[in-house]
């Protein structure tokens, strides 16, 4: 079967899905998508990008830009982030609080919540607010070649308005003096991130840099993208990584918009959407998705 043949039959099969899962309804803006969309796309290491179903359709990428912030920092700021922030799935929930205290505020990594305020404070530590945004949005026009990637703004003020838990961890962190900046500031820049809108098509280019397929504008070492990359396997699906590595067998990033960006080493890099959500916060039938491409095509980390 081609991948393409494949890909269609993921998408007609999502279709047939008697639970669609529920959209993420904490966030106004995104309570009114209509669960039962999907789109794929993968982008493979011979250059080429197959899709299946809404795959010019954009989505709010939400947490998937986590990968994006921390791949910024690595890049322009280092190593140094890691006194700040740990590198150990938290099994909480993604806006949990409950281990900031017990570990004096260094969120267990850079993909829960908390530790993205603090990768999103480490960009904007001495410069302009704009810079710190404009900076990821240009990390994921590059990556992707693709300059058509914008703000819904419209998204970023519902999570403003109704933003209560991150507000809560932004000042419960500077509190520990984990923030350099005023929490409103990391906040404004953090929900901006979040609301920034792509498609299945331009997350999958914007991710073939984590897989390292050839091709791919250099914008990080192979050292920094295997370090990402064994995040995501172990953090990118909050208290759900350890269920969504066992499915899969590749490490992947969701977001609440029902996005999920899975890299295969040297081979693909893959895109879903699907925006109703499992119990754990991650996309339901995008997660199927995966799992099912996983089975037909043998693609795993762990050979
Ligand atoms: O901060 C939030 O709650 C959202 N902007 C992002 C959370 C998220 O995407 C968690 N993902 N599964």
């Amino acid at each position: 079967m081609t991948l393409a043949t494949l890909l269609s039959r993921l998408d007609a099969k999502a279709h047939a899905a008697a639970d669609w899962g529920a959209v993420a309804a904490y966030i106004p803006q995104l309570a009114c998508v209509n669960p039962a969309q999907f789109a794929i796309s993968v982008a493979l290491a011979d250059g080429s990008l197959v899709s299946a179903g809404q795959a010019k359709t954009r989505f709010s990428i939400q947490s998937v830009s986590k990968v994006f912030t921390l791949a910024c920092v690595l890049s322009r700021i280092g190593e140094s982030i890691w006194a700040r922030v740990g590198r150990e799935p938290s099994g909480d929930r993604f806006d949990s609080i409950l281990l900031l205290e017990q570990e004096q505020g260094r969120p267990r990594n850079p993909f829960i919540n908390a530790g993205a305020l603090v990768t999103t404070d480490e960009l904007l530590a001495g410069r302009a607010p704009r810079e710190a945004l404009s900076e990821v949005l240009e990390f994921l026009r590059v990556a992707s070649g693709d300059d058509d990637i914008h703000i819904d703004s419209a998204v970023a003020a519902s999570e403003q308005a109704t933003g209560y838990r991150n507000i809560a961890l932004a000042n419960y962190l500077k509190s520990y003096d984990n923030l350099i900046n005023e929490p409103d500031l990391v906040l404004g820049t953090y929900f901006h991130q979040c609301a920034i809108e792509m498609t299945t098509e331009q997350l999958a280019l914007a991710g073939r840099g984590i897989a390292g397929l050839p091709g791919a504008p250099l914008l990080l070492s192979a050292r920094k993208r295997r370090r990402l990359a064994a995040l995501m396997m172990t953090c990118g699906h909050y208290d759900g990584s350890g269920d969504f590595a066992f499915r899969t067998g590749l490490p992947g990033k969701s977001g609440v918009g029902g996005g999920i960006l899975v890299a295969v080493p040297g081979v693909a890099s893959v895109a879903v959407w699907s925006p109703g959500l499992n119990a754990w916060g991650n996309s339901k039938v995008g997660t199927e998705a995966i799992e099912t491409l996983a089975h037909k095509t043998g693609w795993s980390v762990f050979g």
